[in-house]
């Protein structure tokens, strides 16, 4: 049985993270009393534990399920140890507030650069091999300095003591998608390159930058969401089936698969950057840092081989949508006194904002003749009891359960498939705000039909 945290550590409990994401999960926790154990903020000294308390009421205020009674818990769990991170008196003091906690879940919300002072002020305040490190993406620039923090980690902490958040693992559409291949017969025969042709993933979103130009010159599309968020997907899209349920089986199969996914070449890339991204606070007026990707990778084993994947992702596109759709190939044969009509079979898993997973057909239109129209048959994931990703994920931790947490391997593997076009100087292609990115992105898709735009109309209202 896996043993429940005894206490909170909480780095950066001022920051933005905290105020949009953790303060709520946590308050969350409090209320389905998953957390009552002492919450310790280590933050610089000037702060008090009051301003401790009005920011998280704020947070949950404006980004959670405020209730007077669950905050009141959570506000007297609240802690505040006044410290300067790179100072050893901190973690003095944080060794006496430990007072002999035995597996403290220490959450790491500060920028990476940080890690190698924090992780040692920990090993020396006490935390011993039963901690459990959470830490938070971006997780590296690169293999070579993802590699760097694993070592850096691994120096203190054993690798199962260690906890990497993507948040998309903690959304319930994606955990569907390995559950609904897995758990369904009739999958399985069609999951594979005889049957399926291209597979195509949009992350679009609506807005820009919304005052994170600073933060988004230093990564860019690539780094912010095609190696953790997108190649997770496909990861979960293409993978065998894990021997059992449990982190370590599925740690292999995910390895498994991303270390068959090539290594990226410029030539499968198109990127992108709106008009208007350089006049953003904090953006470079020469800015070369990409706010929209198109790609195509292989996936090259025994299943996949030949089957391309698209990803598409941007910044001030369109809409705001995570859609992947999984096309079928052609009839071998038309039958009918119609064409056949390409990519009319295929299966859309809408993530984002609503949940559907539906499977598009063709049936047969009422007359004389054998002609047909496309259908949708459409299934609707209700989720209004869902945990959000951030409650379910530090839920998930507290507990010591691994499962929906990224391995080192796999992190460093899922940086060797973006990092050869990582770091290109040239200028990206200007694309107008609202549009589906520069026209070159048609070049990625070489088959079916191009890319799909998803619309909201695709998928009626109930
Ligand atoms: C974050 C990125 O990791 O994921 C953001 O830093 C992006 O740029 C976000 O907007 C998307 O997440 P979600 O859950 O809103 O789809």
């Amino acid at each position: 049985a896996l043993l429940g945290s005894d206490l909170v550590v909480f780095f950066g409990a001022f920051g933005d993270l905290a105020y949009r994401k953790v303060f709520p999960a946590l308050h969350a926790l409090v209320r389905n009393r998953e957390l009552e154990v002492p919450i310790l903020c280590v933050e610089r000294p000037g702060r008090t534990l009051e301003a401790l308390r009005e920011r998280a009421r704020a947070s949950v205020q404006e980004h959670g399920e405020a209730d007077p009674g669950t905050f009141a818990r959570f506000s007297a769990q609240l802690r505040y140890i006044a410290g300067d991170y790179t100072e050893p008196a901190t973690y003095q003091r944080l060794k006496e507030a430990l007072d002999g906690a035995r597996r403290p879940l220490c959450y790491l919300a500060i920028p990476p650069s940080l890690f190698p002072v924090v992780v040692r002020g920990l090993a020396a305040a006490g935390c011993g091999p039963e901690t459990r490190v959470v830490v938070e993406k971006p997780f590296g620039r690169d293999r070579a300095s993802a590699h760097a923090l694993n070592q850096t980690l691994h120096q203190a902490f054993p690798e199962s003591a260690i906890f990497r958040i993507d948040h998309y693992l903690g959304k319930e559409a994606v955990q569907n998608l390995s559950y609904f291949r897995f758990a369904n017969s009739f999958l399985a025969p069609l999951w594979n390159r005889d049957y399926i042709d291209n597979v195509q993933i949009t992350l679009a979103e609506r807005f820009g930058v919304e005052g994170r130009g600073r933060f988004y010159e230093e990564v860019g599309a690539l780094r912010d969401v095609v190696q953790n968020h997108l190649l997770q997907i496909i990861t979960l899209l293409a993978m065998d089936a894990p021997r059992e349920q449990g982190a370590a089986a599925l740690r292999a199969e995910k390895l498994r698969l991303l270390q068959a996914i090539r290594p990226l070449a410029p030539e499968d890339v198109v990127r992108g950057q709106f008009r208007g991204y350089r006049d953003e606070p904090g953006v470079a007026k020469d800015s070369v840092v990409e706010t929209f990707a198109a790609l195509r990778l292989h996936i090259d084993n025994a299943r996949w081989a030949g089957v391309p994947f698209y990803i598409r992702t941007g910044k001030c596109l369109p809409i705001t949508r995570c859609e992947i759709m999984v096309y079928l190939k052609e009839p071998p044969w038309a039958v009918f006194d119609e064409p056949i009509q390409p990519q009319s079979n295929y299966f859309r898993f809408c993530l984002s904002p609503d949940v559907t997973l539906s499977l598009g057909a063709r049936v047969k239109q009422p007359g004389e003749a054998m002609r047909g129209e496309a259908v949708e048959l459409i299934a609707r994931h209700q989720l209004q009891h869902a945990e959000s990703p951030y409650q379910r994920l530090l839920g998930d931790a507290l507990r010591g359960d691994r499962t929906l947490f990224t391995s080192d391997e796999c992190v460093e593997a899922a940086w060797a498939v973006v990092e050869p076009v990582l770091g290109q100087t040239s200028v990206p292609l200007p694309y107008e705000p609202g549009s589906w990115g520069p026209a070159a992105a048609t070049l990625v898709v070489e088959a079916g039909d191009g890319w799909h735009d998803p619309r909201p109309q695709d998928i009626p209202p109930c």
